[in-house]
């Protein structure tokens, strides 16, 4: 078996590995599927968040979940991450840490950023890896991201393509 290391794939290209069985934004974009279902494709929804524009290795999947091990259920784990990026409250935005700071909570960033969607037939909650700001947890916001590739990646069709 061919053993793939995703810290040698872009960004974009780490997350789309992941995503090919995980659900990226093209195969939202290839099949038209809407509504809180789409919760079910981590990629696609990591890939709508603000924090995610043209990709950073801070934010790959591979950064928080370690496949071969169970899930992290502890919140200090994953702020950590995010701080990684976001400065503390009071502090001020810099190249290193290009998010911005938090008026609201220093702590489990994720319970209140990526609320989670029961789905009826499967009886369990799956968490929303689309980070944002939520006003309304029962809205689950659709639509697709902006999939333009940055220029320096070249390799992908700009715009989503048809199976022939
Ligand atoms: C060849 C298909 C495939 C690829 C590629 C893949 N996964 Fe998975 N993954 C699965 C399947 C199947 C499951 C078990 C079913 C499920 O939980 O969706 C799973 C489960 C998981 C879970 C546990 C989910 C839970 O709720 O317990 C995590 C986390 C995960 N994968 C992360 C990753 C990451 C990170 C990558 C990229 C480095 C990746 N996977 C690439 C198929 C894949
Ligand atoms: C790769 C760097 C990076 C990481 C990691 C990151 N963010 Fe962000 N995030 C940003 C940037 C850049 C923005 C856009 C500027 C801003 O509003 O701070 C942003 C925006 C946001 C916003 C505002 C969204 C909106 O719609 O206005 C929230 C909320 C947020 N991030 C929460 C989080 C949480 C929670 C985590 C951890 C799960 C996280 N971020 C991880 C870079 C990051
Ligand atoms: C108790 C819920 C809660 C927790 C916990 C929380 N936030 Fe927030 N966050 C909010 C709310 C609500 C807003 C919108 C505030 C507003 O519009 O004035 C917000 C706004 C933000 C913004 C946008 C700031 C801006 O000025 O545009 C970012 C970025 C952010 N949070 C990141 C984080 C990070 C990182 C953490 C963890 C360290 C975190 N949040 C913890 C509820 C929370």
């Amino acid at each position: 078996m061919e053993i793939v290391n995703t810290a040698y794939m872009t960004p974009s290209d780490s997350v789309d590995f992941c995503g090919a069985c995980h659900g990226t934004s093209w195969d939202i974009a290839l099949s038209g599927s809407t509504g809180v279902e789409n919760v079910r494709f981590p990629a696609y929804r990591l890939q709508k968040s603000r924090c995610w524009r043209t990709g950073d290795s801070r934010l790959v999947c591979a950064a928080y979940h370690d496949p071969h091990q169970p899930l992290a259920s502890d919140a200090a784990v994953y702020d950590a991450k995010c701080l990684t990026c976001h400065v503390s409250a009071g502090g001020k935005v810099t190249t290193d840490h290009p998010g911005s700071p938090c008026k609201i909570g220093t702590k489990n960033c994720a319970g209140c950023h990526m609320p989670k969607y029961e789905l009826r037939e499967m009886h369990s909650k799956y968490t929303d890896h689309y980070i944002r700001i939520v006003s309304d947890p029962s809205i689950f916001p659709d639509g697709l991201p902006d999939m333009r590739r940055p220029a320096s990646d070249s390799s992908r069709p700009a715009e989503p393509v048809a199976h022939p």
